[in-house]
């Protein structure tokens, strides 16, 4: 058992539990057809590119929270949809079904885990391929792949699922969407709006009548890091360093730990530096959560964002970003993220801009130059940055991490 985990999952049912979402909330309503809406691979949960007059997006859906059964059934009925006709998953659907719905084994599924917990049903399965660990050697003559594949796209949702359990019956499930849809009024707060994607709540409407809500991201035009040699990743602009600062001051204040390379792409000016960069990925399960703690370590190993004496522990921060930090109040904190986040959760970002403005007051009063305008990020801040034996900053975690992202068919 994980302890962590069954403590986040009884806290997501109290004082954790997002807001619903009204459908009022829903900024536009967008007629789109089957086809032009598909499952991306490889995610924790799940999110579909769909194409809108040839432009491209990011749909996540906000499922209904229905009683579980329902739920798996919508589910399985959506996955096997998505396919190719001639699909084994497709063709033995029935019977697919009606084995993963058995009563013990939809037990088991509700309690799959999560794959980046070693010790869950769904690690285990993912390295061990064992399908009786479900009670489904019924489905043995299906191909394992496709076993997997839908197993890959049932335990986010399922994840996702537990994570709402604090919703009502028949409310939309908020408890992503909140966190994405915050991220970017922060940002957009902070004057830091270009680090993350425009998102707003959409419904689709489907030819059938059908309709998802859920949020709308745009595309992030860029390159995605690990698609990159290391050599390219080391020629990068004073702009590209500063916006990684600012990444992590802002990522403080959401307590989103997760913005390590594999979720965000970075773009490159006409001499082939890294110049800027975009965060997509905003819905970590923590993030929002209810601490007043800004001294941020992230999962891919940051440095502790806070020195012990309480001033920041990076090399520089852009200073506009400093002083609209210092000038925002309360009122003005709590009326952006009003619809989106809970009371709780509001009050206790207030909490964590109070620390972070005491925090850089504090750093302001220390070292006079540690703010800096555009004009002074330059080859010297970088070196300096990089050759830091004591900080180990989004920047060079960029540069320089060698670790990397695993996937569930690696
Ligand atoms: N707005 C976007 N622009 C471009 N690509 C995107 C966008 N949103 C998502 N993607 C693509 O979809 C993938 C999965 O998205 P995202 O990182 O949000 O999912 P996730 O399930 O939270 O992933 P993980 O938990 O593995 O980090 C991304 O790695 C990226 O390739
Ligand atoms: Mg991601």
């Amino acid at each position: 058992m994980n302890i962590k985990q069954n403590l986040l999952y009884f806290l997501c049912k109290t004082i954790y539990r997002p807001l619903p979402i009204e459908e009022n909330n829903v900024k536009h309503i967008i007629s789109v057809e089957y086809k032009d809406l598909l499952i991306e691979k490889n995610t924790t949960f799940n999110v579909c590119k769909l194409n809108i007059q040839n432009k491209e997006y990011y749909f996540r859906e906000c499922k209904k929270h229905v009683k579980f059964e329902e739920y798996l059934r919508n589910l399985i009925n959506e996955y096997v949809d998505s396919l190719e006709d001639n699909n084994p998953l497709k063709l033995e659907f029935l019977k697919v079904r009606n084995t993963l719905m058995k009563p013990d084994v939809m037990r088991k599924l509700f309690r799959m885990g999560i794959v980046n917990d070693r010790s869950s049903k769904i690690s285990y399965f993912f390295k061990s391929n064992d399908i009786s660990i479900w009670g489904i050697q019924e489905l043995e003559n299906i191909e394992l792949n496709e076993l997997k594949d839908l197993f890959q796209y049932l335990w986010g949702e399922i994840y996702s699922y537990r994570l709402n359990a604090g919703l009502k019956k028949g409310l939309y499930q908020s408890f992503n969407a909140s966190k994405s849809l915050a991220t970017k009024k922060i940002a957009d707060l902070l004057g830091i709006g270009y680090l993350i994607p425009e998102i707003e709540l959409v419904k689709l409407v489907f030819p059938d009548g059908n309709e998802k809500i859920g949020t709308l991201m745009s595309a992030v035009n860029g390159i995605a890091p690990k698609k990159m040699l290391y050599a390219e990743k080391q020629k990068i602009t004073p702009k590209f360093q500063r916006d990684c600062n600012s990444l992590n001051v802002l990522d403080a204040i959401c307590h989103e730990r997760d913005h390590r390379p594999g979720n965000y792409f970075v773009r490159l000016n006409s001499n082939g530096e890294v110049d800027s960069l975009e965060a997509f990925d905003n819905d970590a399960p923590m993030t929002f959560s209810l601490t007043g703690n800004i001294n941020l370590v992230t999962y891919w190993g940051s440095s502790p964002l806070l020195l012990s004496d309480g001033a920041l522990n990076l090399v520089h921060v852009d200073k506009k970003l400093a002083q609209k930090i210092l000038k925002l109040k309360d009122e003005e904190i709590v009326n952006s993220l009003k619809l989106i986040l809970s009371k709780i959760q509001v009050w206790f970002v207030c909490k964590r801009i109070h620390k972070m403005q005491k925090a850089i007051k504090h750093t302001m009063q220390k070292s006079a130059d540690f703010f800096i305008s555009d004009t002074e990020w330059n080859e010297k801040t970088i070196t300096e940055e990089l050759s830091s034996d004591t900080i180990n900053s989004y920047l060079k975690i960029f540069c320089m991490s060698s670790r990397k992202e695993k996937n569930y068919d690696d």
